[in-house]
């Protein structure tokens, strides 16, 4: 076996309604008293937030909010929101809410404990440290952002950087999946997709591949395939809801191990410029990368079809790949989100502007499978429009 590296979160509680008694949890592993908790402006006004506050405040908690956070943050609100944080005088850092408000919340934590600035902080392994204690709550499932040790920050107008770094691994990661309930349809499959795409593009990683990753992404495909429609028609199906949360979380494990690649290399341009929230661009460009790697990924794509259809356990890798193009293909397909980039407000005059992103995204491009050249990105982005 090759060597391999793996790293994740040192504690995880998987609880129904850990939300409602958060005070008394953190309580129970912390002594300080002003924590700083991230969210951004809509789930702290929908009142999502409040039994958790309330159980904060009666544990003897200073809260101080910060929900300034917007989708796809960009780096001058991660500023802002590390200047109040250090106003507050924080010692602890929770964050609450999608993956814009945990890479937000872990970002604060490195900003607060040291005087490195943020623009230092872009690449893999620049971050000094040290940070305060960071704890993550997700909302979606989703990022997995929770167990991985990546922010990403919209830098400029348009671009998104990642910052990695061990000291973004959070100290706690707790999964309630009573927070995830009132998602809208719409996000919990695109967020449930985004899922999907991380467990995918980490099982098929062209880097750093190894078999804990593999074997949590083949987990998390099996969870996340069997219960992403049934979460969008049953909001309330706390099962379907903790699988989704669980497979998120497992497949967040996989790629902050094993990194994802072109389907995420080529959505962030999609983020970028036209603001598709970040599942729904995995979602839009997903089918045409899978079909561009399958010469160099079909052992693999087969694995994944027999993980996630009984039918292919004896079919042969041809007939299993394809299947499994076909089988995500027709998952997006019954959640009903958007399919053609046109449909996103993207002009077909703007399709060589994105492939000219698209290739800045190198960080994520060493990982596929098959190397994605300038003109690659732009037929894969014309099969998307
Ligand atoms: N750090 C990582 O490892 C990692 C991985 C993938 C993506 N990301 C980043 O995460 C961000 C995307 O995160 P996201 O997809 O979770 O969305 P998000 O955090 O941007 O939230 C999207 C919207 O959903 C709403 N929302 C969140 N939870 C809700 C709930 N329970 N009920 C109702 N509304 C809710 C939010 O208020 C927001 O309006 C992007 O910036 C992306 O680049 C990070
Ligand atoms: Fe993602």
């Amino acid at each position: 076996m090759d060597r391999f590296e793996f790293s994740t979160v040192p504690q995880l509680i998987v609880e129904r309604g850990a939300a409602r008694r958060l005070g008394r949890l953190l309580r129970d592993r912390h002594s300080a008293m002003r924590l700083c908790l991230v969210t951004d402006r809509f789930l702290h006004a929908s009142g999502l937030l409040a039994p958790a506050l309330a159980d904060l405040r009666d544990h003897g908690w200073e809260v101080t909010v910060i929900d300034d956070v917007v989708a796809d943050p960009p780096d001058h609100v991660v500023a802002k929101a590390a200047d109040r944080a250090r106003d507050a005088r924080a010692q602890v850092v929770l964050g609450m809410g999608g993956g814009s408000s945990m890479d937000v919340a872990k970002l604060i934590a490195v900003l607060c404990g040291s005087a490195q600035p943020l623009a230092e902080m872009y690449g893999i392994g620049k971050v000094a440290g040290p940070r305060l204690p960071l704890i993550l709550m997700p909302t979606t499932a989703g990022t997995g952002s929770e167990v991985t040790a990546i922010s990403i920050v919209t830098t400029g107008e348009t671009s998104k950087s990642g910052v990695v770094s061990p000291l973004l691994m959070a100290d706690l990661a707790i999964l309630d999946a009573e927070l995830t309930v009132a998602l809208p349809a719409a996000a919990t499959a695109a967020t449930g997709i985004d899922a999907m795409v991380h467990a995918i593009e980490a099982y098929t990683s062209a880097r750093l591949k190894n078999p804990l990753s593999d074997m949590l992404a083949r987990r998390a495909m099996q969870w996340l395939s069997r219960n992403l429609l049934q979460a969008c028609r049953e909001p309330s199906n706390l099962d379907a809801r903790e699988a989704m949360l669980l497979g998120a979380m497992l497949a967040g494990q996989a790629f902050s191990n094993a990194p994802v690649a072109a389907v995420h290399a080529l959505a962030y341009p999609l983020g970028g410029h036209f603001h598709v929230p970040h599942g729904l661009s995995n979602a839009l460009v997903l089918n045409h990368v899978l079909r561009f790697n399958l010469p160099a990924a079909r052992p693999l794509y087969a694995d994944l079809a027999r993980v996630v259809q009984a039918e292919y356990a004896g079919a042969d890798d041809l007939a299993a790949a394809d299947g499994f193009i076909r089988y995500m293909e027709e998952l997006v397909r019954a959640t009903g989100i958007p399919r053609s980039l046109r449909e996103v407000g993207v002009a077909q005059a703007d399709l060589p502007m994105l492939a000219r992103d698209a290739m800045m995204q190198q960080r994520l491009l060493v990982n596929n499978p098959r190397p994605v050249s300038e003109e690659d990105a732009l037929a894969i982005y014309r099969a998307a429009f």
